[in-house]
């Protein structure tokens, strides 16, 4: 059969609420063209994130009401911790409310100023953390990485020989650790090959340098593995992500992603030491060791998320429906980042709206076209998100400038899509009529989340 069925039935839905062109037009001006300012209930088509946006499964919502919710030493908990230990091969397993609590516990740790952590893309709170910390966060990505209309299997590689220059210009000691993000989120959901991985590590034990996974979407990642690389074409997705994590000495983990969770994450670490310090810090900020920053219900919804992610029917249908659109916006001419990614498609607007410039946001004036034309929230992943200013206060813009489009889990069906790019092309078609904006309020960290924007005509 060439069509892909979502591998799921439907027992609950939500209603969308239905606006005009007319009506967005004026909610986001009213949001100063930011489209974390928009009330989702004045969204048609959220893709916003992909991020605690999934629909769970009937036996996670079956182990939502088995959850326990005692204070120490829940059931709950060693279901979580039994599941994470199996799929990472890491003992020390610490529950947090989200990714960013996680990352916050150990770069709280590790970090500090005169430290660089590596990555082939930090994502950006991951970033924030390294930088509040005093610490640098340094990318490494590799060449094929930077081009989004270029196809390569492996996007998301760090490359390994900027990785050696790195450390023997900054020295090894200075190096608390390297994090591989898996798929690589910022630089278009590409994935990381087990090649990468083992060269990265290998480089890594040389120099001493312990190395985490950021493993927010380690199925996925791990699916294009068995699809891509010849040599696990016949093994199980499950067995590609132990070998994943088998490399690391650590993992950080959003389960708001690759499990299925609305809300959740985890720290796992091999070493007892630093998982006693990660701990500590825990009981201060998230809780007791055995819950985090979770309910009980949530460790239970987790533990089950994480195996059903790893079914190969599910894998199948989210990698073939992320292409699907993907494929679609390309035979319409509409720049976008190639091959498509796992859980996004990203939106060229560099080469979508050339006329626009990088310091007139060109991601953020698309992402507002296509909600004020079709109700469709995007984000953008540009120089809003990642530009700074230069000691002169003049602009440096990000390397990209990125829409995502990211489908959350199990939520939307086919005929969502085709609207979504029905949507894509009629902007595409009227390009010439968007125009940049220019930011008139702004946060010193993290601005794109509150930053005020107007038209710059
Ligand atoms: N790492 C990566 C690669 C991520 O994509 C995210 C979150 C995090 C860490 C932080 O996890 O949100 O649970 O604190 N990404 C979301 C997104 C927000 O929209 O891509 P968190």
């Amino acid at each position: 059969m060439k069509t892909i069925i979502e591998p799921f039935k439907i027992k609950s839905v939500e209603p969308i609420n239905f606006n005009t062109p007319e009506e967005r037009r004026q909610i986001l001006k009213d949001a100063f063209y930011n489209l974390f300012l928009v009330k989702s209930d004045d969204v048609l088509i959220d893709l916003l994130t992909d991020s605690g946006t999934s629909a769970m499964s009937s036996d996670q919502w079956a182990g939502i009401m088995r959850g326990d919710e005692s204070y120490a030493g829940s059931p709950s908990f060693f279901r979580f911790k039994d599941v994470i230990e199996d799929i990472t091969g890491m003992p020390q397993v610490i529950p947090t409310h989200q990714g960013r609590a996680a990352e916050k516990i150990l770069f709280s740790i590790l970090g500090g100023k005169g430290k660089y952590f590596v990555s082939n893309t930090l994502f950006d709170t991951t970033r924030a953390n390294i930088e509040f910390s005093g610490a640098e966060g340094v990318d490494l990505l590799c060449a094929e990485g930077k081009q989004p209309s270029v196809p390569a299997q492996f996007k998301g590689n760090l490359d390994v020989e900027a990785l050696k220059r790195f450390i023997v210009e900054k020295g090894a000691a200075n190096i608390p650790l390297c994090i591989i993000t898996v798929t690589n989120n910022s630089g278009g959901g590409q994935p990381v090959s087990m090649q990468n991985i083992k060269d990265v590590r290998a480089v890594c034990t040389e120099y001493g340098i312990p190395m985490f996974i950021d493993a927010c979407r380690f199925a996925e990642n791990a699916y294009f593995i068995k699809l891509r690389e010849a040599a696990y074409a016949n093994t199980s997705v499950k067995a590609i992500a132990q070998e994943m994590f088998s490399y690391a000495d650590g993992a950080t983990m959003s389960a708001k992603k690759d499990a299925f969770a609305n809300i959740g994450g985890f720290l796992a670490v091999r070493d007892g030491a630093l998982a006693q310090e990660c701990r500590n810090l825990l009981v201060i900020t998230e809780g007791f060791p055995t819950y985090g920053g979770l309910a009980g219900r949530d460790l239970e919804a987790i533990a089950i998320g994480l195996q059903e992610v790893m079914e190969e029917s599910y894998l199948q249908y989210r990698i073939r429906s992320i292409e699907y659109l993907t494929n679609k916006l390309i035979a319409a001419g509409v720049p976008v980042m190639q091959p498509a990614g796992g859980h996004a498609v990203y939106l060229d607007a560099k080469a979508f709206l050339p006329h626009i410039p990088p310091h007139e946001f060109p991601g953020q004036a698309l992402a507002g076209a296509l909600y004020e034309v079709g109700g469709v929230r995007g984000v953008e992943i540009g120089s809003l998100m990642f530009g700074k200013y230069d000691e002169n206060g003049a602009p440096v813009a990000a390397a990209l400038e990125l829409v995502r489009l990211a489908i959350p889990r199990r939520v939307y069906t086919q005929s969502h899509i085709d609207y979504v790019s029905e949507v894509v092309i009629e902007v595409f078609e009227n390009r010439n009529d968007i125009c940049g904006l220019r930011i008139v309020e702004e946060a010193p960290l993290l601005r794109h989340f509150t930053a005020k924007l107007a038209p710059v005509r």
